[in-house]
Formats: structure tokens, sequence, C-alpha cells
């Protein structure tokens, strides 16, 4: 059943081509429209809402995080992240007017759950973006949108992880278009290039090699970074968290405009730190404030492992190991930069003797809060 790899993760990790294009099948029409029926909250609704916030755990968290650049740049509306098992005890402002996204893998995660009851008590409207048909928290939900990964085995979340990204964008392109926002010919670009990025995420599993040989290579580490910026900052904290999973390694993520606010204290003599690198095109001024960091920590003795986007020249001098990932939208390019985090945390994970599908400690549903 693991289709002839030797772990899920390795298996789940392959099928994430497919389980993109599995969950935008269907939802984009010929016209290059979204249509999302399964948001039963109808268009006066949505037009009326006056906040989004996300709630969720964990690596589903992370895709959270990234929705809230996607949903605030195409929408304009506020929108908040928080870890749902602080979201209920801090008193949140929620009114009819707030529109809660609950992301769940599983549909069973009890902080969730819980997070959404509290939602629903105070009169919003909560959409679940779910992987698990008639779980639970879609079950509770007015509204959901299933993420179409098919079923995830190993602890690690990955190939949900991307459809939850992808289900975000939809989200949020969603309301765009439906509440009309000055980006308007941005939106419809960006739904083409979307409906295309199954293609982009096969072309970096095709590259992993070098990452892999990367990760046998730092087995016997113990710390390892993560600097990003922007949508690359979850990135960053995903990949720490790939790795404090699978390979019980100490791993922090960072954004890369705090490194002088304290973390750079951390940098020495050969500690590998992995840095996600804008997009040169875009926000181009953040590119090149992260490769002025590249420089600051390659010259205090870091290890740099670079991601950044076939092309990016700048960056070739100062990163040690550079891993290639093919040119995306800005806001899209999570689902190509995550994925050599995913390969390499597999690998050092394998490297170092650790049980990769049922990491020590962990359950795949956490059921209890
Ligand atoms: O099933 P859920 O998406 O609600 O699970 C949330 C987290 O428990 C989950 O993402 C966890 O962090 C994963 N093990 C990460 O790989």
């Amino acid at each position: 059943e693991k289709g002839g790899y030797d772990y899920f993760m390795l298996k789940e990790i392959a099928e994430q081509p497919k389980a993109v294009a599995d969950t935008l099948l269907g939802r984009i029409d010929a016209a290059g429209s979204l249509t999302l029926d399964e948001v039963r909250i109808g268009a006066a609704e949505l037009r009326e809402l006056d906040k989004v916030v996300i709630v969720a755990c964990g690596t589903a968290f992370h895709a959270g995080l990234i929705a809230k650049y996607a949903i605030e740049h195409w929408t304009r509306l506020p929108c908040e992240v928080e870890l749902a098992s602080e979201f209920r005890y801090r008193d949140p402002i929620l009114d009819p007017r707030s529109l809660v996204v609950a992301i769940s893998q599983s549909g069973e995660t009890m902080d969730t759950l819980m997070a959404l009851r509290h939602a629903r008590e105070q009169g919003s409207k909560v959409l679940a973006i779910c992987n698990t048909n008639g779980s639970t928290i879609p079950r509770e939900s007015d509204a959901v949108l299933y993420t179409h990964a098919g079923p995830e085995v190993a602890v690690a979340s990955t190939k949900a992880f991307l459809t939850q990204l992808v289900a975000c964008y939809l989200v949020a392109l969603y309301l765009g278009q439906v509440r009309g926002t000055k980006w308007g010919d941005e939106i419809r670009a960006v739904i083409r290039d979307l409906s295309r990025i199954s293609g982009a995420v096969e072309r970096v599993l095709e590259t992993m090699e070098p990452v892999r040989a990367l990760a046998r290579s730092l087995a016997g580490k113990k710390t390892v970074l993560f600097l990003g910026r922007h949508v690359g900052y979850p990135v960053a904290l995903e990949g720490a968290l790939k790795l404090k999973e699978l390979a019980y390694m100490h791993a922090e993520g960072f954004a890369a405009g705090e490194l002088k606010h304290g973390p750079i204290a951390l940098i020495e003599e050969d500690l590998p730190v992995v840095v996600v690198v804008p997009s040169p095109r875009g926000r181009s001024v953040l590119h090149d404030k992260i490769v002025s960091n590249i420089q600051e920590i390659r010259a205090r003795g870091a290890r740099t492992i670079v991601i950044a986007e076939e092309g990016d020249d700048a960056v070739v001098p100062y990163a040690d190991h550079l891993i290639r990932i093919p040119v995306t939208p800005t806001l899209l390019q999570p689902l190509v930069s995550t994925v050599p985090l995913q390969v390499f945390a597999c690998e050092l994970a394998t490297a170092r003797g650790n049980e990769v599908d049922q990491p020590r400690n962990l359950a795949k549903s956490v059921t209890v809060e």
C-alpha cells in the first residue's frame, strides 16, 4: 500500500502534484472564474464581511499564516490567524460579519473544533477547509471546502499542507472575485497560474537528489535554522516543524527581518541556515533585503542553504548550497518552496535512523485538548 516507496511520507510527497491538481479540479470554469458552490455562504453575506479569522494547529496553522497574505492582498479584508488552542481563551472579538476559517487535515483536531464551536456561538459563519469527508469539523461548520489530497497516513503532513494552501488561495481569490477589488486583472491572472501550478510542483520533485545528499551530510548536526520573509516566513516555520517532528533536531524558523533583533546571536561557525528567498520580481525590495541577510549570516560563519527561483543570480555568490525552484507568482511560491524542506526533513530522519511515518510521541490527529 506504500506503492513501492519505503515510507508513506515519501509516497505522499510524490503525490503532491496530483493532490494539488485534484483540489483545483472543477473549481475553475472555462472562462477562468472560480465556482465554489460548496461555499454555501451567499454572495450578499460575503460582501458584508468585515474580517476573516483563521484558526488551525501545527502545519494547518502555517497554511493559515500564508493565507493571510493572500486574503489581505486580494480582498483588502483584515485577516487574523490564530492558533486554535489559544483562540477561545482570549475572548476573541467575533460577530456575524466575521468569517471564521477552520483548517484541518483530519477534521478531528479538538483544539480547532473547540475554536469553531466558540465562533459559531458568537454568531460567526464558519468555513472548514478539510481533507476528511464527513469528519467532525466539516459537520459542525456552515460550509466546507474539501482538499482532495486523498488519505494522508504519515504523521508529518505534506500533501495535505499543499492542498490546504490551494484551498486558501481559492477562498482568497473567490472572496476577491465576489466582493470585487482593484486587483481584478491580477486575480484572473493568478487563477490561470494556479491552474498550472501542479506542473511546477512536479518539476521541483524531479530535482531533489542534491537535497537528499545535503540532508545526509547534515545528519550529525544539532541545530538547523530557517529564515524567510513575506510568505516565505511561514514556509520557514513549516520547514522547522518538519525537522523537529522527523529528525528530532532543534530547528527554528525566523522572519529574516528579525535577525538583527536577536536571532543573529545564534549564528556560529558551520551552523546550517536554510533561507527561503522571495522572487526577485514582484516584491523585489524584499529579495534584496534577504540577500543582505544571507551575506550577514555567512560573514558570521553560517553554512547557507539557499532556496531561490531559477534565474535568480544575485544569491549565487553567498549560497554554500543552492536549491532551485520554478518561477511562480510571489504569493504562490510556498507551493514549490515547501517541497524541498519536506524532502530535507524526511531524508534527515532516515539518515538518523528515525521512524519516518510514526515519529516518537506524536499522533496523526490530536483529539484531546
Ligand atoms: O488534522 P489537523 O490538520 O487539524 O492537524 C493539525 C496538526 O496537528 C498537524 O498539522 C501537525 O502539526 C502535523 N503533524 C504536522 O506535520
